[in-house]
């Protein structure tokens, strides 16, 4: 019997992508054949970086990874979520979760795309321990203070805050 391949949807804003986004990434093609990284452009959250350089940083970071057998696209999320995985054939949604403060917000958002699409589900993965604390606002803000995020982001994307945050 031939198994169809699973397909997931890995969206987010991704401004910029951390370390903990990477381990998320990671982890999520353990659990399909083809993973879809989806780049929201999300202007109501007036992102640092265009939606043209996230989809880079994306690119540039993915292709450091090793030793992955899953297919990994990487697209601008267009419309609603729930549209942009239908439309790919996707069989879940997968969210990073890192502390308690994320649930509520991940909740309602997976209740209102269950709502919206019950057959697409979401999967949530808990943030490994060393990624638990990283988020993409701190990270901007210690970087215009001059502070080392080092250990958050990867030194492409350290780089490309230095230099947009130099100007
Ligand atoms: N490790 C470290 N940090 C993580 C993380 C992890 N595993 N997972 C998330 N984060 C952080 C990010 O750094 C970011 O931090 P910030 O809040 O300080 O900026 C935050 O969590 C969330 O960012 P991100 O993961 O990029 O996703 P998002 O919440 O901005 O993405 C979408 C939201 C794109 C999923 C949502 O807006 C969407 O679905 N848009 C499409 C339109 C739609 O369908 N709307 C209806 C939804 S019901």
């Amino acid at each position: 019997m031939q198994c169809t391949p699973k397909i997931a949807v890995y969206p987010g804003t991704f401004d910029p992508l951390t370390l903990g986004h990477l381990d998320i990434i990671e982890r999520a093609c353990g659990l399909c054949d083809r993973l879809i990284i989806a780049v929201a452009p999300n202007r109501n959250k007036a992102p640092l970086f265009s939606l043209e350089e996230r989809l880079s940083i994306v690119h540039e970071n993915v292709a450091t990874l090793s030793g992955l057998t899953t297919d990994i696209e990487i697209l601008p999320l267009e419309g609603l979520l729930v549209d942009f995985a239908h439309k790919h054939g996707a069989d879940f949604v997968v969210r990073g979760l890192r502390a308690v403060s994320d649930f509520e917000y991940e909740f309602q958002m997976a209740g209102m795309n269950a709502r919206l699409t019950p057959a697409i589900e979401t999967v949530f993965l808990i943030a490994s321990d060393r990624c638990q604390f990283i988020s993409s606002s701190l990270i901007k803000e210690i970087t215009e203070l001059g502070g080392d995020v080092s250990q958050f982001v990867s030194l492409a994307v350290r780089e490309r805050l230095r230099r947009k945050t130099s100007k």
